[in-house]
């Protein structure tokens, strides 16, 4: 497959990643289809896709028409049957290997023998994802960063199993969608969260032994280390049990103690302080925002 030949892209799972792939995707000229289990998620998917484009229209950054002509490209359904037409299929849905597995085997009666299968895990090996389809040659890995309009990189993850070809239609792919792609292995947590993730435990560390507060020490690496957000922020952003998932995962993998995310990170997890999604995390969004 050329990449010129794409002209469906397939996203499945319309959550915070898959919105802001569906509507990168429609922005850059695709038709998108989208697929999830419930007509609420869809609408939640689109009501994201709505507000980041009517922020763009308010910044006079598109104009009415062009936002128009983004929402008219996309369609929605909860039918693995929308996805006949696409040519590309970007998987976002939760970071369940069954799930994933299911939704894999829901698409195979439905999809043409060329398309390809990128997943956008951020936390599970490519190499499996692959071995549970019918076509694991044609699996990739391309993870997106959030918010996924706004961040250029894509990190491209072959599986042991991916021919040349898909990896070489998935990288033009990626330019064509205005990203930057980088090449990494089927590693655990890949390249950023790898070094990322790290980042944000040691964060909470310093915080839980009374360091400083959770607004100074973020103001520290805001100022002193030029981030654009500081690491309790942005574990606040990604979600304290995203933080808390790929931390342990990391620590299962490796056995190095500076992954294991501390206590205070489990307790947050288990009380539900999950950061902005769940109003409350190293900050409190019911006051804050
Ligand atoms: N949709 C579209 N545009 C958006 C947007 C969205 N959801 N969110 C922000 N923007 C745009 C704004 O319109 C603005 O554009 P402009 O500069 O052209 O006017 C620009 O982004 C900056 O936004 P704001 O002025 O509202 O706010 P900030 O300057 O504070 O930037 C931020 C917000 C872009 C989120 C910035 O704080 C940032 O880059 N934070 C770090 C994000 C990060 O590290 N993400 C990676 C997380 S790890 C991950 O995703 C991997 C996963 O596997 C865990």
């Amino acid at each position: 497959m050329k990449v010129d030949e794409i002209k469906t892209i397939g996203v499945c799972g319309a959550g915070t990643m898959g919105a802001g792939i569906v509507q990168q995707a429609a922005q850059s000229g695709y038709k998108v289809k989208v697929l999830d289990v419930q007509d609420a998620f869809l609408e939640r998917g689109m009501n994201i896709i709505t507000k980041s484009l009517d922020r763009l229209l308010s910044k006079e950054k598109i104009t009415a028409d062009a936002r128009r002509a983004v929402l008219d490209r996309i369609t929605m359904s909860t039918d693995p049957a929308v996805m006949a037409e696409a040519d590309f299929i970007i998987e976002a849905i939760l970071e369940e290997v069954s799930a994933k597995k299911a939704l894999f085997e829901s698409l195979e009666p439905v999809v043409g023998p060329d398309t390809i299968y990128a997943t956008n895990t951020s936390s599970i090996s490519v190499t499996q994802l692959a071995a549970l389809t019918a076509r694991p040659d044609r699996v990739v890995g391309m993870h997106f960063f959030n918010p996924v309009p706004v961040m250029k990189l894509v990190e491209i993850i072959p599986a042991l199993q991916t021919t040349p070809d898909v990896v070489d239609v998935t990288i033009e792919l990626t330019k064509k969608l205005g990203k930057t792609p980088v090449p990494c292995k089927d590693t655990p947590s890949f390249i950023v969260n790898r070094i990322l993730i790290p980042m944000i435990i040691d964060a909470a560390r310093v915080y839980e032994s009374g360091v400083a507060t959770a607004a100074d020490i973020d103001t520290a690496m805001k100022l002193g280390a030029n981030l654009p957000m500081g690491p309790l922020e942005l574990a606040d952003f990604v979600g304290i049990d995203i933080v808390y998932h790929i931390g342990n995962m990391l620590y299962e993998y490796t056995k190095e103690a500076r992954f294991n995310p501390p206590d205070l990170v489990r307790n947050m997890v288990m009380a539900g302080y999950l950061g902005r999604k769940s109003g409350k995390g190293f900050y409190d969004y019911a006051e804050k925002h």
